[in-house]
């Protein structure tokens, strides 16, 4: 198995960039959308990169098997989803069990899904922040590896949490996939133990 990664991506690929800032064997990029402005950066620094059109696909199951062989294509190391806006099959799933990560814009489990920042402020918290999981069949669920939180401040509106919280993605994210890399996580009973008990969390005042 090689030792690199498989970013999928729909967007603008900031995450996906602070990984391959970080020095992480980047291998290839691939996105559901053509108009996504990560690839950009992937065609800029000479990573392989593939647009998948979901919408060419007829079922779910279609389009994640065509996925699956695209990334199986690179055998893998890890599989990060970094603001890639599809909800993926069980089969998917299970095709990249052990190796499948996701970052989130929230500490889960609170805030699973879409708008985390809006409903950060609505909730009143006063530390919001971001997850980055092992990834499951439910959304947003599945063993967390590191997190990063931040304060929520008396001023705050969507966008400027939205940033103090990107960039605490920024920070994390690349710790994760060198864990996963490097072969320190293990699952247990749902729970991940790094192996050298390295700091799961991050504050970022
Ligand atoms: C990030 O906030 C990430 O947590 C979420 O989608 C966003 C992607 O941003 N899953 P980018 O494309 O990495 O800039």
């Amino acid at each position: 198995m090689s030792a690199g990664i498989v970013a999928l991506i729909s967007g603008r690929g900031s995450n996906l960039r602070a990984l391959v800032e970080a020095g992480l064997p980047v291998r290839a990029v691939i996105s559901n959308r053509a108009d996504a402005a990560g690839l950009e950066f992937a065609r800029a620094q000479g990573i392989d990169s593939a647009v998948l059109e979901h919408r060419s696909y007829a079922a779910r199951e279609a389009f994640d098997a065509a996925l699956g062989d695209a990334i199986q294509a690179y055998s893998p190391a890890a599989v990060v989803l970094a603001g890639f806006m599809r909800i993926l099959t069980p089969g998917f799933v299970a095709r990249f069990a052990g190796r499948l990560l996701n970052i989130h814009p929230s500490l889960l489990p609170a805030f699973p899904g879409l708008d985390t920042h809006a409903r950060a402020l609505a909730a009143g918290v006063k530390v919001h922040g971001a997850t980055v999981h092992f990834v499951t069949p439910e959304l947003d669920h599945g063993p967390i590896v590191i997190q990063a939180g931040v304060p929520v401040l008396p001023d705050d509106d969507e966008a400027r949490l939205a940033a103090r919280v990107l960039r605490a993605e920024h920070r994390i994210y690349p710790r994760a996939v060198r864990w996963l890399l490097e072969g320190r996580l293990t699952i247990d009973n749902g729970k991940v133990i790094v192996n050298d008990s390295a700091a799961q969390y991050v504050f970022d005042i």
